[in-house]
Parts: structure tokens; sequence; C-alpha cells
């Protein structure tokens, strides 16, 4: 399909998905719905090998990442490595369970920053979101010695109809707890995210209403806090570069060694995955027939083959176009060029408006969501 894309010099950063094990269930996780059992996954001596390939290949940034990194037993030598190959490690944790006792040998192995999620400030809705109990003080105390150790601390709020309202109160705490960023990332609907899509999505006014609050917050905290915001691709007027690119900047190893270059691309039936257990990291950038499907813009159809923006947003969210317009080789129906767009307004609207949201159905390790996943183009 691209025999002449030209291959990007070297991934950014390598997305390490260590294991789908967490202690929390989040209903907008962008993990799949089937996800990896802890007998399946890279050993130890695995990951390290990949970890050097990524070195070799130019990566800067790992993200230890899962479910929760922390659940395996061999973190501190896997960020040990990262730190030994020059690798800069980001922990994306949740701070509970094990997290903490972990934390003072992950500083001394040489980890380089942590990012911490927390799902609400209201310690019972975000436990109710979480789908555990107690997960708020284990959360704040996990934070606190983040900062005593001196490692930069980013808090991630993944923002939905069940916690919008806590805009201001998560900026609050992100000052704090003393974490230098705080990503106010609208929710993205892919993996249980999808399934759990009209439990999920915020009213247009809320979302309106936090994005001037961030805007109101980068001013008054300049110098003190960075604030990333995510904005929801259902209201946007143009889709954002999904994963920086299709196959330009990341690479995402699943628990098992799949390679990805997106987190959802496996709900895209007919592409070809390489696993580390077969091929170099470097010969799957280049070669994996996954990574060649829509990297450059070959593969683009109208309106993207035009477009004057084409190279800004690489035509979005290639899952997005496959879940919402059944095709995803089609435009982001989140860009307003696209001719569902006006669909996915209307759709998003009319779950927002919903008077009372359906139950989360939570992420689980082996179960089935309750309710069938839209298929083909539900707009
Ligand atoms: Fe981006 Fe395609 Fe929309 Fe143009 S038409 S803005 S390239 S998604
Ligand atoms: Fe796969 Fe956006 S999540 S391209």
């Amino acid at each position: 399909m691209n025999a002449v894309t030209p291959i990007p010099p070297a991934p950014i950063g390598l997305l390490a998905e260590l294991t789908h094990r967490c202690p929390l269930r989040c209903p907008y996780c962008s993990n799949p719905l089937e996800l990896d059992r802890r007998s399946a996954e890279l050993d130890t001596a695995t990951w390290q090998r990949v970890l050097a390939e990524a070195a070799g290949l130019g990566v800067l940034h790992v993200h230890l990442s899962g479910g929760e990194p922390t659940a395996r037993q061999d973190i501190v030598a896997i960020t040990r490595t990262c730190a030994e190959l020059g690798l800069y490690s980001n922990l994306i944790t949740s701070g509970v369970a094990g997290a903490l006792d972990k934390l003072d040998a992950l500083s001394e192995a040489g980890l380089d920053h942590v990012q911490l999620s927390v799902q609400a400030v209201e310690a019972a809705n975000a436990e109710r979101i979480g789908g555990l109990k107690n997960a708020q003080p284990q959360k704040f105390a996990f934070a606190e010695r983040v900062t005593a150790l001196g490692l930069p601390l980013t808090l991630n709020a993944v923002i939905h109809r069940g916690n919008i309202a806590e805009v201001p109160a998560l900026i609050d705490l992100a000052v704090r707890l003393g974490a230098k960023r705080l990503e106010v990332a609208h929710t993205q609907y892919y993996g249980w995210a999808y399934v759990n899509r009209a439990a999920l999505m915020p009213a247009k006014a809320d979302v309106d209403r936090s994005i001037r609050t961030v805007e109101e917050a980068r001013e008054r905290l300049k110098g003190q806090l960075v604030i990333d915001l995510v904005v929801p691709d259902y209201y946007a007027k143009y889709p954002k570069a999904c994963a920086g690119g299709w196959g330009r900047r990341l690479m995402n190893v699943t628990p098992t060694g799949k390679v990805l270059p997106c987190h959802a691309a496996e709900t895209i039936p007919g592409l070809e995955f390489w696993h580390v257990q077969d091929r170099s990291l470097g010969q799957i950038w280049a070669d994996s027939p996954a990574f060649r499907a829509y990297r450059g813009t070959d593969w683009m159809q109208e309106p993207c083959r035009s477009c004057d923006r084409r190279e800004k947003d690489w035509g979005g969210c290639r899952c997005q176009a496959l879940a919402l317009a059944g095709d995803a080789a089609a435009t982001d129906p989140a860009c307003s060029l696209s001719g569902l767009h006006g669909k996915v307004q209307a759709l998003a609207i009319a779950e927002s408006a919903l008077e009372t949201a359906p139950d989360y159905q939570y992420r689980t390790i082996g179960g089935a969501p309750r309710t069938a996943v839209p298929e083909g183009a539900p707009v």
C-alpha cells in the first residue's frame, strides 16, 4: 500500500505495556476488551532486550505502563535497565496496591518521572469511578512520597460526565500535591471507553466550561503548574494527530510482545502485527505491515487527500474512523470536513442529554462487557 512512503528516522517514544493486570477498573480504560493474562506476559530478559533495541533505534522516552506496571515483580529491574541505557523513564501508575512499597527502589534505580492517575478529587466519586475502595488515600500518600523523593510528578485526570464538574478542584489538587504538570484529558472513546460512551459523554456546555477553566488556570499558575488539555474529539472541529501520526513517533509493545502503532490498533481487522519474539524493533518499525498500512499520506481518501492539514493531523485517528465510519482509511469523523461529523456531534449531544447515565461496565480481565460493542458504522 505504502511502497514509497519514507520511514521516519526513529520513534521518539516507546509505550511499554508491561502488564494488563490492574487493581483499578476504570470504565474509560484504553486497554483492549480482551486483556492479556499474566501467564502470557513477556519475561524480564525479553523486556530488557526490547529496551536495548529501543535505545539503539534512537528512542528517547519509555513509558512504563499497563495496566498497573508496579504489579510486575521485575519493575525495578526494568527501570534500572532504562537508566543504564540512557532512556528517560516515565512510570504511568495508579499509585495504589503495592505501588508505594516499590517507589523508593524505583527512584534509586533511576526512575525519571511519575505520572499518577486521579479519577476525581472527592474520594467517594473517585473510588466509584476507579472501582476500588480506599484508593484515594493511597494515591495521596503515593504522590507525597514522589515529591519527597524529588521526582517530577504529573497528575493525569481523564475527564467525563462523572467528574467534569471537578476540573477546578483537580487543578487545586495538582497544586496541593506539588505536581509540576496536570493532564486534563477528556475521554478518548476507544477500548472500554467506547463501550461506556453513553455513561461517560459530557454535555457540550460542561466541556466548554472546563476548557475556559483550564485556560484561566494556565494564566494564573504560569511558572508553577503546566496544564495539558486534550479536548474531546466528538465536539472538536479538527481531529488530533493520533499517536503523533500513524507509525511516525511511537511504538506500543503489548504485555505479550505484539508491537502496535497505537494502543487500539488491534481493533482494525486485517492488520498484521509483528512480535518482539520474532523480529527486532528496528525491523518492525521499518517493515511491519501494520506500521506501513497508514504511514504517511498515500493511503488517504478525500477529503484528507487534498486537505492542507493532512501533514498536521495525519487524518486523525484510524481506530476512531473504523469505529464510527466503518472504514479505518476514512477521514476521522471527528473532523468537521467529514460527511459524518454532524451525526457524531448529534450522537454526543443525545448521549450526554440522557437524564440518567447508564451504569459503568467496569474493565475486567476475562469478563466480556454486558452489552455488545457497537460494530461497523454506528453513526
Ligand atoms: Fe485532517 Fe483529513 Fe480533516 Fe483535513 S480532512 S483536517 S487532513 S482529518
Ligand atoms: Fe489507533 Fe488513534 S487510537 S489511530
